[in-house]
C-alpha cells in the first residue's frame, strides 16, 4: 500500500473516541428536544437515485452543479445514477411519497441524525463527508408551524448552550406564483449588468435569477445592493404569512435579524428561509443550521400538494463551536471498574465475572493479556477506574475477589456473592468525596 493510500480522503474525518462525547452528547440533546414534540426518527438511504435531487436541490445549486458524489458500483457498467446523499430533505420526501404517508394523520413529523456528502473544495469548517441533524415537518401551512420548527431549532441551540454566540436571520421569498414575478423582475434587472456579474452569477440569470441575490463576489454584491427588493414583490398573503411568523418570534422572545437576501443555496424553498450562524464569525462557513418551507417539492413527486417545512444542522461545526467556546464541555467517560487478573486460573475465573459486572450495568475494562500486578494496576489508573478488583490464585479458589478503591489505595477481600453491594457502597462513597 502507498502513503496516500494509508491516509483517509481529504475532505473526510475519524471520529475517534475522544471525540464521540460530543457527537452522544448533541445527539441526545437533538432527540431528547425533539421526540418531547412527537417528532419521530427516520432513516433514509445514504446514496438515492440522482433524480431525486435534480429535481428538489435544483439545477442551478453549486450542490447539483458541482458537488453530487457520483457512485460508480462496478455492476452498474459505470452508470452513475446513483449518488451520495447531499442533504436528507429529498430524501424524506421520496420516503413519504413512496411510503404512501399522505393518508397517515398530518402533521407527520420526522427528525434524523446522519453523514451527507458534497464533493466541495474542502477547507476548515467545510467537509465532503459531514453530519447534519434536522427535522421535517409534512402537512401544515400555517405560520405557527414555522414558528414552532425555528422554536424547536432554537430550543436545541439553547439545549447546547450556544443561544447567545449566535444570530438567528430570517427572510421570506414568497409562494412559487411570487417566485414567477420575482424572478422575472430581478431577471430584467441583473440583464443590465450582465457582463459584470462573475460567471456563476451568469448562469443564475438563467437558472434561478433569486439565487444572485446571495452571490459572496463583490462585483456582484454592489449589483445586488440595489435590486429590486422581494418583500415589494411578494403578494398580500405571503406578507401576511411572513408577518405573523416575526410576531411569533417576537412573543417567544426569540431575537431574529431580517435577512432580505437569504436565498440559501438550494432551489426547493418558497416562503420561509432562515439560518443560524455565530455572531462573531462572517466567513462563509458560518452557517451552523439552516432551513425553510418548501411547499411544492411533495408535489413536485407525486403530483398531489402537502405543503413542508424543515431545518438541518452542521454537527462539527457545532462541535467546533462547543469546543471554541467551552460550553458544556461533556464530561469524559470514566469506567466504574477494572479487572485484574494475576495467573491462568484467576484468568479464566474473570471472565464470567466481567459478565455479571456488565449485566449489573457498571463500566468495566480489563487488560487480560497483561500479567503483572503493577502494570494492571497502572493501566486501571490511566483509565480513571474508580475501584480495581484483583484476582489472584487464592481468590480464584476461595470464590473471593480483592475491591481495591482506586482513591485512597484502601482494599479488603469480599465475598462474590457480596460484590455487587461493596462495589456500589464505594462507588458512592469515590462521588461523594468528588462532590466535596
Ligand atoms: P444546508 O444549509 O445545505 O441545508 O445545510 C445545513 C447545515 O449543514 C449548514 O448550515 C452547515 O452547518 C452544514 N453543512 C452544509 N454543508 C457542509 C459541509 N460541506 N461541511 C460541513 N457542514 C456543512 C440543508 O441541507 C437543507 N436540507 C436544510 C433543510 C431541511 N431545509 C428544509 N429542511
Amino acid at each position: 500500500m502507498t502513503e496516500q493510500q494509508i491516509q483517509k480522503p481529504s475532505g473526510t474525518d475519524d471520529i475517534l473516541p475522544s471525540q464521540q462525547r460530543f457527537w452522544k452528547y448533541i445527539q441526545d440533546k437533538v432527540s431528547k428536544r425533539l421526540e418531547s414534540l412527537s417528532f419521530s426518527k427516520i432513516e433514509t438511504p445514504i446514496f438515492e437515485n440522482k433524480d431525486i435531487f435534480l429535481r428538489s436541490v435544483g439545477p442551478s445549486s453549486d450542490i447539483v452543479q458541482k458537488e453530487l458524489f457520483l457512485v460508480k458500483g462496478s455492476s452498474l457498467g459505470g452508470e452513475a445514477d446513483l449518488v451520495l446523499r447531499p442533504e436528507a430533505t429529498a430524501g424524506i420526501v421520496r420516503a413519504f411519497v413512496e411510503n404512501g404517508m399522505f393518508s397517515w394523520p398530518l402533521p407527520v413529523k420526522f427528525y434524523y441524525f446522519g453523514p451527507m456528502f458534497r464533493y466541495n473544495r474542502p477547507q476548515a469548517g467545510r467537509l465532503r463527508e459531514f453530519w447534519q441533524f434536522g427535522a421535517e415537518v409534512f402537512g401544515e401551512d400555517d405560520p405557527a408551524t414555522d414558528a414552532l420548527v425555528i422554536l424547536v431549532l432554537w430550543q436545541i441551540f439553547t439545549d447546547l448552550k450556544l443561544q447567545n454566540k449566535v444570530v438567528l436571520e430570517i427572510n421570506t421569498l414568497g409562494d412559487k406564483n411570487c417566485q414567477g414575478k420575482i424572478k422575472k423582475t430581478l431577471s430584467k434587472y441583473f440583464d443590465q449588468y450582465r457582463q459584470y456579474l462573475c460567471p456563476d452569477c451568469l448562469q443564475r440569470l438563467t437558472l434561478n435569477p433569486l439565487r444572485i441575490l446571495d452571490c459572496k463576489v463583490q462585483k456582484c454584491q454592489t449589483i445586488v445592493a440595489s435590486a429590486p427588493q422581494i418583500v415589494d414583490l411578494i403578494c398580500d398573503e405571503c406578507k401576511e404569512h411572513f408577518k405573523d411568523i416575526l410576531e411569533s418570534l417576537d412573543d417567544l422572545q426569540i431575537p431574529y435579524d431580517l435577512n432580505p437576501k437569504l436565498v440559501r443555496g438550494l432551489d426547493y424553498y418558497t416562503r420561509t428561509t432562515f439560518e443560524i450562524r455565530d455572531k462573531e464569525d462572517t466567513g462563509r462557513q458560518s452557517a451552523l443550521a439552516g432551513g425553510g418551507r418548501y411547499d411544492n417539492l411533495v408535489e413536485q413527486y407525486s403530483g398531489r400538494q402537502v405543503p413542508a417545512i424543515g431545518f438541518a444542522a452542521g454537527v462539527e461545526r457545532i462541535i467546533e463551536k462547543l469546543k471554541t467556546y467551552q460550553l458544556a464541555d461533556p464530561p469524559s467517560k470514566k469506567i466504574d471498574i477494572f479487572v485484574i487478573q494475576l495467573g491462568p486460573r484467576a484468568r479464566k475465573k474473570i471472565l464470567p465475572i466481567i459478565s455479571q459486572l456488565s449485566s449489573w450495568n457498571f463500566n468495566v475494562n480489563a487488560a487480560l493479556g497483561k500479567e503483572s500486578l503493577k502494570s494492571q494496576l497502572r493501566t486501571a489508573d490511566r483509565f480513571g477506574a474508580g475501584v480495581a478488583l484483583i484476582m489472584g490464585q487464592r481468590e480464584a479458589i476461595d470464590n473471593t475477589i480483592i475491591v481495591r478503591n482506586m482513591h485512597d489505595g484502601g482494599q479488603e477481600t469480599v465475598d462474590l456473592n457480596k460484590l455487587q453491594k461493596v462495589i456500589l457502597e464505594h462507588l458512592k462513597d469515590i462521588n461523594k468525596k468528588k462532590v466535596k
